[in-house]
C-alpha cells in the first residue's frame, strides 16, 4: 500500500502514521502539512524511501499535486477547532475548505480512495457549526468522485496527553475512541479495499464509532 497522511502531526495523524510505518504491507507513506512529523527510525524511513515528507501550507496544496501522484489511499486527519482557528469563518476555511481542496487535488493526481476523520452527528445542515462544518466537507469530498470514500464518524476521542480540557471532563462519563485506535482501522479498512475492491460495498462508506473500535480493536 502507498499511503498520504494529511494531519500528520495531529494526535490521530501521528498514531496513523504509527500504524502505517510499523506495517510490512505498506511500501511508502507521504506526509503532507505545513510542517514535518518526528517519527521514530526517521532518518531510516527516510532513506529506504518509505518515508517522505512534502512541507506546504495548506493554501497551495493544489501545487502539490505531485506528491499524491501514485498512491493507493489518503488518509485525512486535518481539523481544527473554532478556539484554535480565532473565529468560525477562519474554522471554516481550515476544517472545510482546506480539506476539500486536498481531496480535489488528490482526485486530479488519479488517487482512487479518500478517507476522511469526520464526527458522530456530521451533518450539513446542523445548526452546530462544527457539526455543519464536518457535513459540509464530507460532502464536499463525495461530490470529487472517488472510487472509494471511507468518512470516519467517531464519537468523543481520547486524544491521550493532548487531551483538551472539555475531552478529558467527558471522558469522566464515557470512554474515548483512542487514536491509536482511529490509526489500526484506518490501515485495515485502506488495506481491504485494496485487496478486495469488488465486495467493497458501496463507493462511499460511513463508519461510525462501534465499527472504528471493532476495527481498531480497542
Ligand atoms: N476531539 C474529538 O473528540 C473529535 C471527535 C471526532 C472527530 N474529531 C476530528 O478528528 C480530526 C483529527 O483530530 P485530532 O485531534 O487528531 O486533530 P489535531 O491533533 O488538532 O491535529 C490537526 C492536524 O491538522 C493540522 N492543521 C490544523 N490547522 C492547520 C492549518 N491552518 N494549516 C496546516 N495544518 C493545520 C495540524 O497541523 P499542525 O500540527 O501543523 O498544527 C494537525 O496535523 C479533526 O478533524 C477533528 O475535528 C475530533
Amino acid at each position: 500500500m502507498k499511503a498520504v497522511v494529511l494531519g500528520g502531526t495531529g494526535a490521530c495523524g501521528k498514531a496513523i502514521l504509527a500504524s502505517l510505518l510499523s506495517s510490512s504491507a505498506v511500501e511508502r507513506v507521504v506526509t503532507i502539512g505545513r510542517r514535518p512529523v518526528t517519527v521514530p527510525d526517521q532518518a531510516q524511513l527516510e532513506q529506504s524511501g518509505k518515508l517522505v515528507q512534502v512541507t506546504t501550507e495548506m493554501a497551495a496544496i493544489a501545487q502539490a499535486e505531485d506528491a499524491f501522484k501514485g498512491a493507493d489511499v489518503v488518509m485525512c486527519a486535518f481539523g481544527t477547532t473554532r478556539k484554535q482557528a480565532g473565529s468560525a469563518e477562519a474554522f471554516k476555511k481550515i476544517d472545510q475548505e482546506y480539506v476539500v481542496a486536498a481531496a480535489a487535488t488528490a482526485k486530479r493526481a488519479g488517487v482512487p480512495h479518500f478517507m476522511y476523520i469526520s464526527s458522530h452527528g456530521a451533518s450539513a445542515s446542523s445548526w452546530f457549526l462544527y457539526l455543519q462544518s464536518k457535513g459540509q466537507t464530507e460532502n464536499g469530498i463525495i461530490a470529487q468522485k472517488f472510487d472509494k470514500v471511507s468518512i470516519l464518524r467517531p464519537g468523543l476521542l481520547d486524544r491521550g496527553d493532548e487531551s483538551r480540557f472539555v475531552e478529558k471532563f467527558a471522558m469522566v462519563f464515557t470512554s474515548g475512541c483512542k487514536t491509536t485506535t482511529i490509526g489500526e482501522a484506518m490501515r485495515e479498512l485502506a488495506a481491504a479495499y485494496l485487496t478486495d475492491k469488488a465486495s467493497s460495498g458501496d463507493a462511499v462508506q460511513y463508519v461510525d464509532d462501534a465499527t472504528i473500535r471493532r476495527l481498531g480493536k480497542q
